[in-house]
């Protein structure tokens, strides 16, 4: 099947890979969007394609007040729906409780516990029942995704994972918003390439690296919320 789809969309460009999409999955797609630059274009493009694919987002609870800003040009905009999926209200009273609002900073597990609780378990219960994953996730977001590929079969989440704008470089994802007008989070304006939750990204400086704003503070190794691994 992966080799199949990798076969059919190789050369395609992401508006035709969308219409792939559409045609073979149609509402067994499910794309997940965090309102950052990428995820943007993909919204667009399943727009422009008249897209039967799911939209949902992952709402951490520790968002920047600016993502909600973008949330809501985004449905003015296209008027499609876009789902929000919350932490499990119990685990995130445990944890808080327990643990103080700012956990995350004090050691890598408790960032991990918290990345689980606010954004791996609602993910599971996101893409269940759904055959292909959609992102807006690009190669050169960072060495590990260089090594990623358009395609991919996610063992762990048992789906099929598509990144339409996966050969896009920054420069092409920033001249398409403009061109067709795509509201996109003001943050990006002020330095930041990448947006996660708001205790857990910064702006960059020029020159430094894309994802170095997210958990700025841990091992550049470690920099992993858990979404994007897709081997056991
Ligand atoms: S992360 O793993 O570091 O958080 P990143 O911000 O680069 O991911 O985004 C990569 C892709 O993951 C996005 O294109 C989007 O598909 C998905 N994603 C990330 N954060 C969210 C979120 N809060 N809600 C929904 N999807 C998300
Ligand atoms: Fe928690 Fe930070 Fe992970 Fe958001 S990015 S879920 S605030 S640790």
């Amino acid at each position: 099947m992966i080799t199949q789809i990798k076969k059919d969309i190789a050369g395609l460009d992401a508006i035709d890979i969308i219409r792939y999409i559409e045609d073979k999955f149609g509402t067994e797609a499910v794309f997940s969007t965090s309102f950052g630059i990428e995820d943007q274009v993909v919204t667009h493009l399943l727009a422009q394609a008249g897209s039967k694919a799911s939209i949902f987002t992952l709402e951490t609870g520790r968002l920047f007040p600016e993502t909600y800003y973008v949330w809501n040009r985004t449905l003015e905009k296209y008027k499609l729906p876009i789902r929000a999926y919350y932490p499990n209200t119990t685990a995130v009273e445990e944890m808080v409780n327990k643990k103080g609002p700012s956990s995350f900073y004090e050691s890598i597990d408790n960032r991990k516990e918290c990345c689980y609780i606010r954004k791996i378990e609602p993910l599971h219960r996101a893409i269940k029942g759904f055959k292909v994953w959609i992102t807006g996730i690009r190669a050169d977001q960072s060495a590990n995704r260089e090594d990623m590929e358009a395609v991919e079969w996610d063992e762990v989440n048992n789906i099929i994972k598509i990144h339409p704008i996966f050969n896009w470089t920054l420069p092409e994802v920033d001249v398409f918003l403009n061109s067709n007008g795509i509201p996109y989070n003001p943050l990006h304006d002020k330095g930041f390439p990448s947006i996660g939750c708001q205790p857990c990204t910064r702006a960059v400086q020029p020159g430094e690296d894309f994802r170095s704003g997210r958990w700025w503070w841990e091992d550049k190794s470690k920099k992993e919320c858990g979404l994007h691994i897709t081997t056991k």
